[in-house]
């Protein structure tokens, strides 16, 4: 066994998240600005697998099995220690003697993927310690598994993006496509405070589709069409597209009663402050916001999100 480090990033739906749980397809990038870090350390003989998670003050630990510590209704379980008991399943190999620190500075529930970030953090570095590999394709089998008890019904976007590190055109069930960025834009990324669990924001789009399935059918395929011309746009370098894409979106996200008063509240500031878009990213009613801005007016941006409410604003470039 060797001390082994790895990491893995964040993301940011662009466009389609939700229609891509129902077959639309969605594009999404990687976000290097917050990340997750595994660091592994071989342990004494016979000291089991600790996962240690001093952000959150938790440690985790299995002697010789998962079974005493398996704790399916635990969520600190599901996102720290079951990638392990997937990945060693995955590697047939046995409890190590393996002390893992894991660290974070993605905000849970929030948008921005930190449940399938940690699981790939963790799983890197596990295989890694042990001197083996996982292809990219098992690897991002094994994050959807972890995504799964997350969320539900995952469409597997964030773990693709996560795991690929590129942005990526997905399709639910179809290997994802890179695409290229055409020109770098930038993006003001807001957060409410608010955690919203993404689980809940998708069996209330479900059950609003079993309801009303033509309305929300047609409002699924119109978000389906805007990812396709945000990607065209993207490719071809076209930024300005890009704005009112972004606000159609919104505007439909919020149909699907996922967005919330502090959503619309930071996208409203974002575009007086002169943001050419604004729209939620991720399971919404909570968690993150994107807007699209000049570099030169992203200070102006961050200041009116702060001013409008939201606990912690960044800005990174695509691309
Ligand atoms: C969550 O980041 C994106 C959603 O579309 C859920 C999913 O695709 O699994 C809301």
């Amino acid at each position: 066994m060797h001390p082994a480090r790895a990491y893995a990033p964040g993301k940011i739906i662009l466009f389609g998240e939700h229609a891509v749980v129902h077959g639309q397809p969605a594009i999404a990038v990687p976000l290097t600005a917050v990340q997750a870090h595994a660091e592994a350390i071989p342990d004494t003989f016979g000291a089991g697998l600790t996962v240690q998670a001093p952000d959150i003050g938790r440690t985790l630990h299995a002697a010789e099995s998962f079974d005493e510590v398996a704790d399916e209704a635990d969520p600190v379980y599901n996102a720290l220690m079951f990638p392990l008991e997937l990945a060693l399943d995955a590697l047939n190999a046995p409890v190590p003697d393996l002390a893992i620190t894991i660290r974070s500075s993605i905000p849970i529930a929030s948008g921005l993927g930190s449940g399938a970030a940690l699981a790939t953090a963790l799983i890197r570095a596990l295989t890694m310690a042990l001197g083996r590999s996982l292809r990219r394709e098992k690897l991002n089998e094994l994050v959807y598994e972890v995504e799964k008890r997350h969320h539900g019904n995952p469409s597997g976007i964030d773990n693709t993006v996560i795991v690929y590190e590129r942005p990526i055109y997905f399709v639910r069930k179809t290997p994802p496509v890179p695409f290229a960025i055409g020109a770098p834009f930038t993006l003001v990324v807001a957060d409410t405070g608010v955690n919203s669990p993404t689980k809940l924001t998708v069996e209330d789009v479900r059950r609003l589709f079993e309801a009303e399935p033509e309305r929300v059918g047609s409002i699924f395929e119109r978000i389906g069409a805007i990812a396709c011309e945000g990607r065209a746009a993207i490719e071809a370098g076209q930024i300005a597209a890009l704005g009112p894409l972004m606000n159609e979106n919104h505007a439909l996200l919020r149909q699907l009663t996922v967005s919330s008063p502090e959503l619309d509240d930071l996208c409203a500031a974002a575009l007086k402050a002169g943001a050419s878009g604004a729209k939620l990213s991720g399971g919404g009613r909570g968690g993150n916001m994107i807007a699209l801005a000049d570099p030169a007016i992203t200070p102006a941006v961050a200041s009116a999100l702060y001013e409008a409410g939201a606990t912690s604003v960044f800005v990174t470039t695509v691309g």
